[in-house]
């Protein structure tokens, strides 16, 4: 079975679920394995064309765009300098409170670089405007966002986007690297889930 094997039944994940998974959660297959290989192509070629001569730095925002921002990177396929941020805020499992920890913060300084910022979703807005500041005021040549999911329905605070892979709505999403109560990252495509109630 291969990465990009789209006929697989959620309900089948590739290696079994992991230990405490409630793989019954699942709903639907939002976005397989394939839809998504080829929005991060694309992505890469639009971003490729943007920056051009400019070389970039990414930085990736763990835990939920790990599998992203290694996709991107590989699809870009140019020279660049990887580095992660790891931030947590505190709320329940499927609710942002607005208030973000950084667990983890650049290696580097970033200043006159071009910054490209990598999440796997913007749902409220307050993580990606928090990130914006903190990475703005560290004086990068340039700022921008790539984000794969965006929850606009979800907005609390307006921040700029520059490249979206998805429009999704207001759903709760799991997989490539998104997950519920830390479960799910795990798969290969992404997955509407029942919330526990
Ligand atoms: C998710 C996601 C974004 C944030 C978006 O992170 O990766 O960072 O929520 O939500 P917002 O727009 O409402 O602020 P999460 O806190 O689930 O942590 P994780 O990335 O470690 O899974």
């Amino acid at each position: 079975m291969t990465l990009y094997d789209d006929t697989r039944h959620p309900s089948q994940p590739a290696q079994g679920p992991a230990p405490g998974d409630s793989e019954t959660r699942i709903e639907r297959v939002l976005f397989t394995a394939r839809e998504i290989a080829d929005k991060v192509e694309e992505l890469a070629a639009r971003i490729r064309d943007d920056y051009r001569d400019r070389p970039l730095v990414l930085v990736g925002i763990l835990k939920g765009a790990f599998v992203f921002t290694a996709d991107l990177v590989r699809a870009l396929g140019v020279p660049l300098r990887v580095d992660f941020m790891a931030v947590s805020s505190y709320g329940s499992a499927t609710q942002t409170s607005g208030i973000i920890r950084i667990l983890k913060d650049l290696d580097r300084p970033i200043r006159d670089q071009h910054v490209l910022l990598i999440e796997d979703i913007v749902d409220t807005g307050l993580t990606l405007r928090y990130l914006r500041d903190h990475l703005q005021a560290q004086a990068p040549a340039s700022l921008r966002a790539c984000v794969l999911l965006d929850k606009p329905e979800r907005r609390q605070v307006d921040v700029p986007v520059e490249y979206v892979g998805f429009t999704i709505p207001d759903e709760f999403v799991v997989g490539y690297g998104i997950d519920y109560a830390e479960q799910f990252r795990y798969l290969p495509y992404i997955a509407c889930v029942r919330p526990d109630r």
